[in-house]
């Protein structure tokens, strides 16, 4: 897809679609010339349905033959109420406005009223608008042909400074070409993507980037001293792979930013198996590792001064007579022990010993860990945020901060001691669950913490809710969704600067 931006002429429009966002109430004020093409009709329509502009609400409106040269289609789109506009919801609607009305045309511009700061929200708008396009029903036999109505071109129509939009809807692209890469990989059977197939993932970004990449065997883990992290493997017949990226954009002296992604390519719960129902979801569960490898995509094609380390435990978590059994005692690269006291609780598991070989290794000033980590998460928060725990509170504001303007949203979570509390175990160090019932995305929090250095700036994203989409709904398709991809990269952006 190739974006442009422009200012509003309606003459000089050369698409076959264009799409005017309108706020709710206040469909009337549209730019020159727009009714015109329709004979009226959009005004006398506007006169019947005085309120039309709720969100993701649209209307589409035929061109009256030979008014204009391109143009075939006029849709209104909703932006809802002007004061209620969040940039998740921009976001959103752009998803919306190329996920509906639009669908068959091959070239669009989009007009956004003056509030909407173009110069400052072209990366968003683009970001939305081609996830909005994002198939992902390619496996269906026969049906590949159906689908793929692309959008060539996207054209920005603003009174703004067309350089600055232009900068942010190139970012924007470059973002949305590997979040629909790491949605393709979230959304892949389990019998495909495999821990070795999400190895080749990695190797193969990474070769694409020139980025530095190490990929540890389930031998090695061993032997380093990982038993935490290997403990969850035992059952399944594929190998661990533990995999360590680089980019190096900062120099020596530069901060370290760490991301921590959990990788596991299918979540049977192992001998404390799951039930069966929506079990299948369950391949989603190396959403982390993906957007974490994802973001070093980002990163290195837009080059912060910044050093990034990625770190990705990849494997299984299944049962058979060689798992990991409720009340093994397992030791860990840090030293401690920890009880298992439920074999479900496994992304903690193998998080716990990447945290700790990436601060023995790299020193980080800042660590990112993102993981499905929690059921209890969605039940906190809906789809609607991801969990966000940490410390110290500066940081995680910026993470929060960070997230909002990316269309992103994060809610926090504490981490009170007495949680720690609920994680004694009589026999080890610390045990995987809590003892009881309650506070479970904030137990798994301070499971981490305890394998995160004092000093260290530390954010665990728990998106367990927000990185799989249930159902198919007006801005998303059933499935990945990509988050928090955008949040991580403008992040190690933000850092970099200071
Ligand atoms: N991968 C799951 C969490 C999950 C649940 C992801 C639903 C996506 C959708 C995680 O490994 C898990 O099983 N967590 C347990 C923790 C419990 C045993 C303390 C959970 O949430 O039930
Ligand atoms: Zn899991
Ligand atoms: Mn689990």
């Amino acid at each position: 897809m190739k974006v442009t931006a422009s200012k509003f002429d309606i003459a000089k429009i050369s698409a076959e679609c264009l799409v005017c966002g309108v706020w709710e109430g206040d469909g009337r004020n549209l730019p020159k010339g727009v009714d015109g093409l329709t004979d009226g009709a959009i005004l006398r329509f506007l006169k019947k349905k005085e309120k039309f502009g709720k969100l993701y609400e649209g209307i589409v409106f035929t061109v009256s033959p030979k008014k204009h040269k391109t143009l075939e289609k006029i849709v209104l789109f909703g932006l809802g109420k002007k004061e209620k506009l969040e940039p998740v919801y921009l976001r959103q609607f752009a998803a919306a406005v190329s996920k509906s009305q639009t669908k068959g045309a091959k070239s669009l511009s989009l007009y956004l009223p003056k509030e909407v700061k173009a110069s400052e929200n072209a990366e968003l708008v683009v970001v939305g608008f081609s996830s909005g396009i994002f198939d992902p029903g390619h496996r269906k036999t026969g049906e590949e042909s159906k689908s793929k109505v692309k959008v060539e071109s996207l054209e920005i129509l603003t009174e703004e400074d067309l350089k600055k939009v232009k900068e942010g809807a190139e970012k924007g692209l470059i973002i949305s070409e590997t979040m629909d890469r790491v949605r393709e990989v979230v959304n892949l059977p389990a019998n495909v993507c495999t821990p070795e197939y999400m190895v080749k993932f990695a190797k193969k970004i990474a070769a694409e980037n020139k980025l530095k990449i190490e990929v540890f065997s389930e031998k090695q883990v061993n032997d380093m001293g990982m038993g935490i992290m290997a403990s969850v493997a035992k059952g399944s017949e594929e190998d661990l792979y533990f995999v360590v990226m680089r980019y190096l954009g900062g120099g020596s002296s530069a901060k370290t930013l760490a991301l921590v992604g959990k990788g596991i390519t299918f979540d049977s719960g192992g001998i404390s198996i799951k039930p069966g129902d929506n079990m299948e979801w369950m391949k989603m569960d190396m959403a982390g590792a993906a957007a974490c490898l994802g973001a070093m995509e980002v990163i290195a094609k837009l080059k912060p001064k910044i050093n990034v380390v990625c770190a990705v435990p990849l494997t299984e978590n299944l049962p058979s007579g060689k798992a990991s059994k409720p009340g093994d005692v397992v030791k860990g690269l840090s030293g401690k022990t920890v009880e298992i006291i439920n074999t479900d609780a496994e992304g903690r598991l193998v998080l716990s010993d990447a945290l700790t070989y990436v601060q023995n290794k790299f020193k980080p000033d800042y660590i990112v860990d993102v993981a499905t980590l929690t059921g209890a998460a969605i039940v906190a928060l809906g789809n609607w945020a991801s969990a966000i725990l940490g410390r110290p509170q500066n940081f995680i504001d910026e993470v929060i901060k960070t997230g909002v303007e990316s269309g992103e949203r994060y809610w926090q979570l504490p981490l009170y001691a007495e949680y720690r509390d609920q994680l004694k175990s009589y026999i080890a160090d610390i045990a995987n669950v809590s003892s009881v019932r309650g506070g479970g995305t904030e137990t798994g929090g301070k499971f981490l913490e305890e394998f995160v250095g004092k000093k260290t700036a530390w954010a665990h994203l728990d998106i367990c809710a927000t990185a799989w989409e249930e159902q198919e709904g007006p801005y998303a398709s059933k499935g990945a969704t990509g988050i928090p991809l955008v949040t991580l990269v403008n992040l190690a952006l933000s850092l970099s600067q200071k």
